[in-house]
């Protein structure tokens, strides 16, 4: 579609952005998104709004309903992205919550079918915590057929409804979901092989005790020799050079994570169409 054609979808429509947590990619992707549709958009910072503490989550949702069409926020606790669901008369879209992170999946198995040009039958090793971003990626691999792998340290396992969920829709798409404690049994045969952050946001007091319980499952080059010669190495960013992955594998050969990130935009630019227009 051409650049004119695309601004024409959605002409004079709001986003607000409400964000409780500090953002590059998502906050820029989705900016860009609402201008390149030809809306406009707000960004209410972590300062601003004061989410539950300033004023109530319910009368946030519902004043934020008043102005604009389509709330896309960045919770600390998924229980406020819940609420404000319940109580928005328009619609809200998880740009990231303790539990899951579905905007960025979205980008994933887009930049997946971009380099391997597939999904179904990929195999995609997940090493390091069980946390949002692991969360979505089991869930939309299982819906889409990707074979998903996942090696993190005992405690720190994808919880058990998750993986249930995951291998429910990993039936259906003809997949297997994969849980293990061990790096080199994950990245055993993977296509693609993806890591976060060791410590997600909010969660800065633990950082140090993370760092020990998770220093055997760096992303690093013996690590990645194991995996498929052609392996595709994937990271949502923000990366920690020297934590869950070295900065020879961030930026090597193998590495796609700037297209990842780019892709962001894209994916943007689609859930945020197909729900406005799906509301007109
Ligand atoms: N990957 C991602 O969501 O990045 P930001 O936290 O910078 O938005
Ligand atoms: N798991 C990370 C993802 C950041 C994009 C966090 O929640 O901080």
């Amino acid at each position: 579609m051409k650049q004119g054609e695309m601004r024409c979808l959605l002409p004079w429509r709001s986003v607000a952005l409400l964000f409780e947590k500090p953002s590059l990619r998502t906050r820029v992707s989705f900016e860009l998104a609402v201008a390149h549709l030809g809306g406009h958009c707000i960004y209410l910072s972590p300062q601003e709004v004061g989410l539950g503490k300033r004023e109530p989550v319910a009368d946030v949702a519902r004043v934020l309903s008043e102005y604009v069409d389509c709330i896309v926020s960045r919770v600390f606790s998924h229980e406020t992205l819940v609420e404000l669901a319940q109580h928005a008369s328009v619609s809200v879209i998880n740009a990231l919550s303790d539990v899951e992170h579905p905007c960025q999946a979205l980008a994933d198995v887009l930049t997946i079918r971009e380099k391997k040009g597939r999904l179904e039958g990929v195999r995609l090793a997940y090493v390091g915590d069980g946390n949002n971003v692991a969360r979505s990626l089991a869930l939309l691999s299982g819906m889409l057929g990707v074979h998903f792998a996942i090696a993190t340290p005992e405690g720190f396992q994808l919880d058990e409804a998750t993986v249930t969920q995951a291998r429910a829709y990993a039936s259906a798409s003809g997949s297997d979901i994969m849980v293990t404690t061990d790096p080199g049994e994950a990245v055993s045969d993977a296509d693609v092989v993806y890591t976060d952050t060791w410590t997600s946001m909010g969660q800065e007091e633990e950082a140090a005790d993370r760092r020990k319980t998770f220093e055997s499952y760096q992303v690093n080059s013996a690590l990645l020799s194991r995996a498929k010669r052609d392996v595709a190495f994937m990271h949502c960013l923000p990366a920690h050079h020297g934590e869950e992955v070295t900065s020879d594998v961030l930026n090597g050969p193998s590495s796609i994570v700037f297209d990842q990130a780019g892709n962001r935009l894209h994916v943007q630019k689609a859930v945020l169409a197909q729900i406005l227009l799906a509301s007109d």
